[in-house]
């Protein structure tokens, strides 16, 4: 019954991603000084991909096992992709998109939205290290991406489906 998950994953990400980091950018103050720093892909990504992502997903695995009942799936994969996708969706969020946000947000304030977009304030090795940071997060996402694939073709291949 791992599949399951996929169809309530998107209730945490519904309120992390669209509810608190959607409502930090949407009051008109933080819209004037933080549209389009990386809080918007921050929000984007973990509302976008967290929420209606992992709906697809459970809205899938739950028609590929209506498809074929007498089957036993191994569920193995699906829960390594479950969790991979989950926790590489938030090493992204947490380590890099959200730091980098919230110091472009300080330096809008402080000296103008020109500023915390520009590359002299993006360039330095701190913010290019937290930009890079992001490739754990993406990693870990990728890892999982390629489970459920795995999982899915296994389906039709046999390599998913217990003797
Ligand atoms: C599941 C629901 C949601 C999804 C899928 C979603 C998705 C997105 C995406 C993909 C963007 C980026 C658009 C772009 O870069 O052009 C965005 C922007 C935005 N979202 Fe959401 N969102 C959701 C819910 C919310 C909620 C509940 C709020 C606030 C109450 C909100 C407020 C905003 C704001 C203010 C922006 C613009 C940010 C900017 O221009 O910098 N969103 N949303």
């Amino acid at each position: 019954m791992d599949w399951i998950y996929f169809g309530n994953g998107y209730f945490i990400w519904n309120l992390l991603g669209a509810g608190i980091f959607g409502f930090v950018i949407n009051p008109p103050i933080a819209l004037y000084y933080m549209q389009g720093l990386n809080t918007t892909p921050l929000h984007g990504h973990t509302a976008m991909f967290g929420v209606y992502g992992m709906l697809g997903m459970g809205l899938m695995l739950f028609v590929l096992r209506d498809m074929d009942l007498k089957s036993e799936w191994k569920e193995k994969p699906i829960r390594i992709a479950f969790w991979s996708l989950n926790i590489g969706l938030l090493l992204m969020a947490l380590l890099s998109l959200l730091p980098v946000g919230l110091a472009q947000t300080v330096a809008s304030v402080k000296h103008g939205l020109w500023y915390a977009r520009s590359a002299e304030f993006l360039g330095p090795p701190a913010m290019e290290t937290l930009r890079w940071l992001r490739a754990i997060g993406d990693t870990v996402f990728a890892v999982g991406a390629v489970y459920l694939a795995w999982f899915i073709f296994g389906l039709k291949g046999g390599w998913a489906i217990k003797e």
